[in-house]
């Protein structure tokens, strides 16, 4: 049984999306061992509540430094023995103290289809740039933000104008493209 972590700092639709994934059993041989998060008013914790999940939540600045931030996380991560890191809308630069410990066994998804419209608002920029061919994407986390090995993507055409029509649609993308990949690297791991 591979253990997974999944990071996250705001709603947890993702985080959800994975729990329920693999309650109809189409994740094989996985469980999310810890939910982390970084705000701890974050309605995140309330679904990881739900799913009777241990959590590590740590407010940044209650330390010196990320280092330092992420020496704890790295310890929680060593006491649940984790396989694999999933990020999930954790809006944190991961440092350099993760990236060694968990190389190559940290992925985020990104709702846009890089290397376009990187960074925290994907969705609307890509939207106000114009763009008709919109989607989501599943990379390994490097030092580069929103750069790492490309894993998975998905996409679709939108030529509508209602940025929370199209928000929608890319979510449920996510929600189905995040647990699918998860199952094949956990296959691999
Ligand atoms: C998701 O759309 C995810 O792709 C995005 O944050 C959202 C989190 O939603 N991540 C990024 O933009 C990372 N650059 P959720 O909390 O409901 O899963």
């Amino acid at each position: 049984m591979r253990q997974i972590a999944v990071f996250a700092s705001g709603r947890g639709s993702n985080y959800e999306a994975i729990e329920k994934a693999i309650l109809k059993n189409k994740i094989d041989g996985c469980r999310v061992a810890l939910l982390v998060c970084d705000k701890p008013d974050a309605p995140v914790l309330k679904l990881a509540e739900k799913f009777n999940r241990k959590t590590f939540v740590f407010d940044p600045k209650g330390y010196k430094s990320k280092a330092d931030y992420e020496a704890d996380i790295v310890e929680a991560l060593r006491d649940h023995k984790i396989d694999l890191v999933c990020l999930a809308g954790y809006m944190r630069i991961v440092g350099d103290t993760l990236l060694k410990e968990y190389k190559d066994r940290i992925i985020n998804i990104h709702p846009s289809l890089l290397p376009s419209f990187k960074g925290k608002n994907g969705i609307k920029d890509a939207f106000e740039y114009g763009v008709k061919v919109f989607g989501v994407t599943i990379h390994y986390v490097s030092k580069e933000i929103d750069g790492g090995r490309i894993i998975a993507q998905r996409a679709f055409e939108y030529y509508g104008d209602d940025i929370v029509e199209l928000e929608d649609r890319i979510h449920k993308l996510e929600h189905e493209l995040y647990p699918q990949t998860i199952k094949k690297l956990i296959k691999e791991l």
